[in-house]
């Protein structure tokens, strides 16, 4: 069946300024790093990405090594792309990623140009795009100067393979180092990607205000923990979840009486404010000013239309932030 794009698209979804750039980023965005791969089923994750624009999720995350097996969520998000997709071009924000290992030898992973520039070529093709909206260093690379990696950075944007350049997984200090130099060079950082979720908070120590003062982005990854801050788990183990699958991001023992004691405080104290836990967990992490949009995982449309609903209340009191916090501690 040919699709149409809800003509409702753009009435429920929040767009925030992503930093100071010029650039809308949706409250919520969605990533393709788990259940879009070759082993998926295509039906499913077609249905998932449609869902996702039909509500107004515009940003859809990718990385060159995104699968199983690594480069087929870029070939899968190709397929829809050019069969429903692909006339809405100039209303999505398709990100891409390099910096971990893609192929063979020295020169398939971490931050040098030559890895760079190779990647972006193979993920425009494998995506079929003439350019991705932002290109990531997707992780510091210890042993190559930083100006190499954000010369080739800005060089993909020099070159139009990019519109925009972005960092993740670099601390603060490492954040301040890249910013300034892409500064220098004339293509400033839009975004930074990192963990932050209830149970992972270390970019409040410092990154946050850096991001802050710079005035670069914040898009926080796994923001549901993986499926660990929802009501996935509260009953045992589903068959159809990541744990029970052989993710090796997130195992069995992730689920320890002591976490799971936290996840149940939070899910009662969700009940109290009219949400499910999934759309508390994010709209906790939407209500930092310094956050552009949480980037989440779906394995459903339900699951993405439930996160959807997170929008209907996004606002805390300082004394749930602060209860809230004692649960977390
Ligand atoms: N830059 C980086 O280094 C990096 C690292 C990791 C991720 N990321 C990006 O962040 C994106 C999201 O990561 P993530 O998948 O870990 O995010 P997440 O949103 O924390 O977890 C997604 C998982 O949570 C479960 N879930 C989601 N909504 C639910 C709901 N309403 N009720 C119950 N369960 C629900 C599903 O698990 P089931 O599959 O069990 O159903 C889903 O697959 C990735 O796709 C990628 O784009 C970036």
């Amino acid at each position: 069946m040919a699709y149409f794009a809800s003509k409702d698209r753009y009435l429920n979804m929040k767009y925030n300024r992503c930093g100071n750039s010029g650039l809308l980023l949706p409250a919520i965005s969605l990533g393709l790093w788990h259940n879009f791969g070759g082993l998926e089923d295509f039906q499913t994750m077609k249905e998932i990405i449609l869902g996702a624009f039909d509500m107004g999720i515009t940003h859809f995350d990718l990385a060159n090594n995104y699968g199983p097996p690594p480069g087929s969520a870029e070939s899968n998000f190709k397929n829809i792309m050019q069969s429903e997709l692909g006339a809405h071009r100039d209303e999505l924000i398709i990100s891409t990623k390099a910096g971990y290992l893609m192929w063979d030898g020295p020169y398939g992973e971490w931050g040098s140009r030559k890895y760079l520039m190779a990647s972006l070529d193979q993920s425009l093709k494998r995506m079929g795009l003439d350019y991705v909206d932002i290109f990531y260093s997707h992780r510091p690379d210890p042993d190559t100067p930083m100006e190499e990696t954000m010369m080739a950075l800005h060089d993909a944007v020099q070159h139009g393979k990019a519109l925009y350049a972005g960092i993740s997984n670099y601390d603060a200090e490492q954040t301040m180092k890249a910013v300034s130099i892409l500064q220098d060079l004339g293509t400033p950082c839009l975004i930074h990607q990192s963990r932050y979720n209830m149970f992972d908070r270390w970019v409040e120590e410092e990154l946050l205000d850096v991001l802050d003062k710079k005035g670069v982005g914040c898009i926080s990854f796994s923001p549901l923990a993986q499926g660990l801050l929802t009501d996935r788990y509260l009953h045992g183990i589903p068959e159809d979840s990541r744990i029970a699958g052989d993710s090796i991001f997130l195992k069995k023992d992730h689920l320890d009486p002591e976490l799971m004691f936290k996840v149940k405080a939070l899910n009662q104290h969700a009940e109290q404010r009219g949400q499910i836990l999934a759309q508390m967990a994010l709209a906790w992490i939407l209500n930092r000013k310094q956050v552009t949009s949480v980037l989440i995982g779906a394995s459903s449309v339900s699951q993405l239309n439930s996160n959807a609903g997170t929008m209907h209340n996004l606002q805390f009191t300082r004394d749930e932030l602060a209860y809230i916090d004692n649960i977390l501690i």
